[in-house]
């Protein structure tokens, strides 16, 4: 008997490793399996739950339309008429059900030990981009991660603070503004590199950011990829397309591609250079790409114009309560002429459950 259950477990064991051996188990070691006491989020409006609000910057969405899906109706400073992916994932992971902006002054300390959201609207890796849209760069998102650390630590103490951070998942999105606003729209840093050496820049600014927030205790990281830039609707509105005949810009899309492959590697180099980290990339691209190419199949019938106003322009201050949307945001893929719908989002979410957890 006692023989039998040896060879059992031997024989699952040879299995195990056969498996090891194969890309299997590399696709298995991409996933993270265990249960997350908190959730901290870096970036720009495709994950500000409502920082901008709290900072003088023209760069907010806390009125109407914005919200307009919400629970309760409330515009709470999130770009999309409902909640957002941090929101999505904290719930779907059975933290909570939405992630709080840390400069909240109401900010609870309940709130504080299961996480929340340092992202700022209109921000980028690159500072200039910050500078531009006056809100909270991503490099300066360290110094509230500094000040929530300090609370944590007065709530549960240094010890059980560094072990939720440590084990906290921690998501980073940003770098679409640095190139809309940077690199395309404004002749900025165009100026100064092309576009594979700005990508560099701004992948150099990020990896200094991974660095620091390791060394301030996070070890489970997610950074999202670009989405296709060239298919935002504000993005064929600024290159004068004809309003009837509106397409994907392909040489901004395959920037995109070509900054997500650059991504993707610098996380798996970065991984081994630091211990017991995780650095997962999130493939944005891909599904939200599919929702555009396949629009019927997700129940979409809009792909290039926004459900804010003419779809065209409108996001932010021109997105705002006396402009007209559209009757029924879930047929849209884009809320506003920036942001996708809560559609979309849930979409992304289940896209990229499936991806690690
Ligand atoms: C971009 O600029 C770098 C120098 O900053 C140069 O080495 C590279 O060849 C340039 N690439 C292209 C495609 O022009």
């Amino acid at each position: 008997m006692a023989r039998a259950n040896y060879f059992i477990a031997a024989l699952s064991l040879h299995i195990i490793w056969s498996l090891c051996v194969t890309k299997l188990c590399r696709a298995s070691d991409l996933k993270i399996s265990r249960t997350f006491p908190a959730i901290l989020i870096f970036g720009d409006s495709t994950v500000d739950t409502g920082n901008n609000n709290f900072i003088p910057t023209i760069f907010k969405a806390n009125y109407a339309p914005y919200g307009k899906d919400f629970p309760g109706h409330i515009a709470t400073g999130r770009f999309s008429n409902g909640k957002l992916i941090p929101d999505m994932v904290a719930s779907r992971l059975g933290i909570k059900e939405f992630v709080p902006p840390f400069l909240d002054p109401k900010l609870l300390n309940d709130d504080v030990k299961t996480g929340v959201s340092f992202a700022s609207a209109g921000t980028g890796f690159d500072d200039l981009t910050a500078t531009i849209s006056k809100v909270i760069p991503v490099m300066k998102q360290i110094d509230l991660f500094k000040n929530y650390i300090q609370r944590l630590q007065r709530i549960v103490g240094v010890d059980e603070s560094k072990k939720i951070i440590g084990s906290a998942l921690v998501i980073i999105s940003a770098g679409t503004n640095d190139l809309n606003i940077n690199f395309y729209d404004l002749p900025t840093r165009k100026l100064q590199y092309n576009i594979s050496g700005y990508q560099d820049f701004i992948l150099n600014r990020l990896q200094s950011f991974i660095k620091e927030i390791y060394q301030l205790g996070c070890r489970n990281i997610v950074v999202a990829g670009l989405p296709p830039i060239g298919c935002l609707p504000i993005q064929e509105t600024i290159s004068f397309q004809n309003p009837l005949n509106r397409i994907c810009l392909e040489d901004q899309n395959s920037d995109s591609k070509s900054y997500n492959q650059k991504l993707s590697k610098l996380l798996s180099n970065l991984q081994p250079q630091l211990p017991r980290s995780k650095m997962l990339y999130a493939d944005i691209y891909t599904p939200l790409m599919d929702m555009i190419n396949n629009p019927h199949q997700y129940g979409f019938e809009h792909t290039n114009t926004g459900c804010c106003g003419t779809g065209l322009a409108e996001a932010g201050p021109l997105c705002n309560a006396l402009t007209p949307t559209c009757e029924d945001p879930s047929k849209y893929i884009f809320w506003d002429s920036i942001h996708p719908t809560e559609s979309v989002y849930k979409s992304i979410t289940e896209s990229l459950i499936k991806q690690f957890f």
